[in-house]
């Protein structure tokens, strides 16, 4: 199959309009680690970065990668508790690694679990999945990249009371990572499904604050709200599939034509952003993947009575509905759900290769195809599956949404083009203490204003001196994970020895999760009401120079 190169990828309207040359843009390069099918991977190689590795130890995973990316040299099939950095390093040569991302799987911290009663007690610690992030973070330490970016679902901050996320965390600073929780809606960035993702983001501590507000703005509008009027509204399930040829429960045949009739009235009404821009239909031979699975005369029955946009749970409560289902009416209510051609899909699960029950189409008396399933997800349509049929669902079910790799992708090329700039035009940012003596003389006034509670007096000027003096001590901190705290504390430690005998509390104790150290976070508040008031500017408020500087101070054994 022809491929065009990954830099002619248009961007999707409404997406930003950063446009990197690869003349001014070194080429930055990443491993994408639990690679699945290759969702990330997708979204890294459209945002124009290059992979240097893939790896998973699902043979389907790689299966499906390696056909998909003939040109990625290594896709690996290795199981990431054996086959350690120094393994890959044998075969990419120390090779430089900019960014590292992944999805360690994340089934012991899913929501979905909690429900059926399988994830209480002992399980949610004993199981063995839960612990591959320090495989991910090992990879972390070894090649020391500039950021690092990790997937998950939602169900990972409040995991067995958040430990998990906690530890995450507490693990990636002390590598010597700035390291806050993102959570992001991907229809935000053009995916027409409900998903939200949880996002571990960290920068090495020597490099500028990264934020979502500044390098992940949304790229679609949540609401027909004013503020976002300049932005398109969301992409609908009708927008992805409706252009693809109607089909019959139990029709499995896997490769089939396009109804180009269907088509031109689908770009007709919609025009090409999602299906030339995202789906780049015009790149696929032929359609594969659109295989409806079968189900029962009875299930069939059950689904025509659903209404569009209708589960069995409302139908029966609201319009006091029979189903022909045999199980107990009242512990399976929500058996089937029709999805609505003109909103966003239920979020793609990989349980879609056990049953569709809560994905029947919007129109048509089935479930959704694989080939359905990837188009939500934005996998574009000469993306194949050359797999068994439930393996295709597992694989699309569990990937990242290539469209959200593909932001996460933007964001890190434009923060790294920031942050060269930074190391050009150093310390911008006024006043900045010029050793730990001043910082701490500068932090006093607020420790005492915490005590007596008088923080929103505290003059602009002295506000920020303090503020500022916070970030060179604490370079390690997140400004944004100030309002996360979890609630276990434990000692906090510090290399600035004269900070820890004159402002003790200053340092320790800390929250685990956001490291932040108890008596500061009602500074890290106040930042932030300033912050959102105006009177605080952002490049004050993420006092990067300022961390940068304390960052620079401690490299050097103390001096400036
Ligand atoms: C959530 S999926 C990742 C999806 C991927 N990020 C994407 O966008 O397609 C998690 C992956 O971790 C892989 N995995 C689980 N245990 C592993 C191990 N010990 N070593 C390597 N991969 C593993 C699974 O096979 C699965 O593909």
């Amino acid at each position: 199959m022809s491929r065009r190169k990954t830099d002619e990828f248009p961007l999707p309207k409404g997406a930003p309009p950063w446009r990197f040359s690869s003349s001014t843009d070194p080429k930055l390069s990443v491993i994408d680690l639990f690679c699945g099918c290759g969702g990330f991977t997708l979204g890294m190689e459209r945002a124009g970065l290059h992979t240097l590795a893939a790896i998973d130890s699902n043979p389907q995973a790689i299966a499906v990668h390696r056909h998909n990316f003939p040109h990625i040299a290594h896709v690996l099939e290795k199981d990431l508790t054996v086959f350690k950095p120094e393994h890959l390093d044998a075969l990419i040569h120390n090779a430089r690694v900019d960014l590292i991302i992944g999805g360690p799987p994340c089934q012991g911290f899913s929501p979905a679990r909690r429900r059926d009663g399988a994830n209480h007690g002992p399980r949610v610690i004993t199981d063995a999945r839960r612990e591959l992030y320090q495989e991910f973070l090992g990879y972390v330490a070894y090649y020391q990249p500039k950021v690092f970016v990790m997937e998950n679902v939602q169900g990972i901050k409040s995991a067995a009371g958040g430990e998990f996320f906690t530890r995450v965390q507490a693990e990636a600073r002390a590598l010597g990572y700035r390291v806050h929780g993102e959570r992001v809606h991907a229809w935000r960035y053009g995916v027409p499904q409900k998903r939200i993702r949880q996002l571990i983001i960290g920068t090495r501590f020597d490099l500028p604050i990264f934020t979502t507000r500044r390098y992940m703005p949304p790229w679609f509008a949540a609401s027909e709200d004013e503020s976002e009027a300049v932005l398109p509204l969301p992409v609908t399930l009708w927008e992805a599939i409706g252009d693809l040829p109607p089909l019959a429960a139990g029709d499995m045949q896997e490769h089939r034509r396009y109804d180009f009739r269907r088509r031109r009235f689908h770009l007709a009404r919609y025009t090409g952003r999602y299906l030339e821009s995202v789906l780049q239909v015009h790149r696929a031979r032929k359609l594969t993947a659109h295989c409806a699975r079968f189900h029962s005369d009875r299930d069939l029955r059950d689904f025509q009575r659903l209404r569009e946009g209708e589960s069995s749970a409302v139908a029966m409560r609201e319009r006091h509905l029979q189903f022909e289902w045999p199980y107990s009416k009242e512990h399976f209510k929500d058996r089937y759900t029709r999805q609505h051609r003109n909103r966003l899909c239920s979020t793609i699960v990989a349980h879609m290769s056990k049953d569709g029950l809560m994905f029947i189409h919007p129109t048509q008396v089935r479930s959704l195809t694989p080939r359905e399933a990837a188009r939500i997800q934005s996998f574009p349509d000469w993306f194949e599956f050359p797999v068994a049929f439930t393996h295709q669902f597992r694989l699309i079910g569990n990937a990242v949404p290539p469209l959200l790799g593909e932001a996460v992708g933007h964001a890190v090329r434009c923060y790294l083009a920031d942050a060269r700039r930074a190391a050009v035009r150093k310390g911008k940012l006024r006043p900045l203490p010029r050793d730990e003596r001043q910082a701490v003389e500068w932090l006093l006034p607020l420790l005492g204003a915490v005590s007596n509670n008088t923080l929103g007096r505290l003059s602009d000027p002295e506000f920020k001196r303090g503020w500022f003096s916070i970030g060179f001590i604490h370079s390690r901190l997140h400004p944004d994970s100030a309002a996360e705290n979890g609630k276990r504390q434990l000692a906090g430690q510090t290399e600035m020895p004269l900070v820890a005998r004159l402002a003790p509390d200053a340092i320790s104790p800390v929250f685990a999760q956001s490291g932040w150290p108890v008596k500061l976070v009602p500074v890290a508040k106040e930042a932030l009401r300033r912050f959102d008031s105006g009177l605080l500017r952002e490049e004050e408020f993420y006092c990067s120079d300022a961390q940068m500087a304390g960052a620079r101070r401690l490299k050097n054994g103390g001096q400036a």
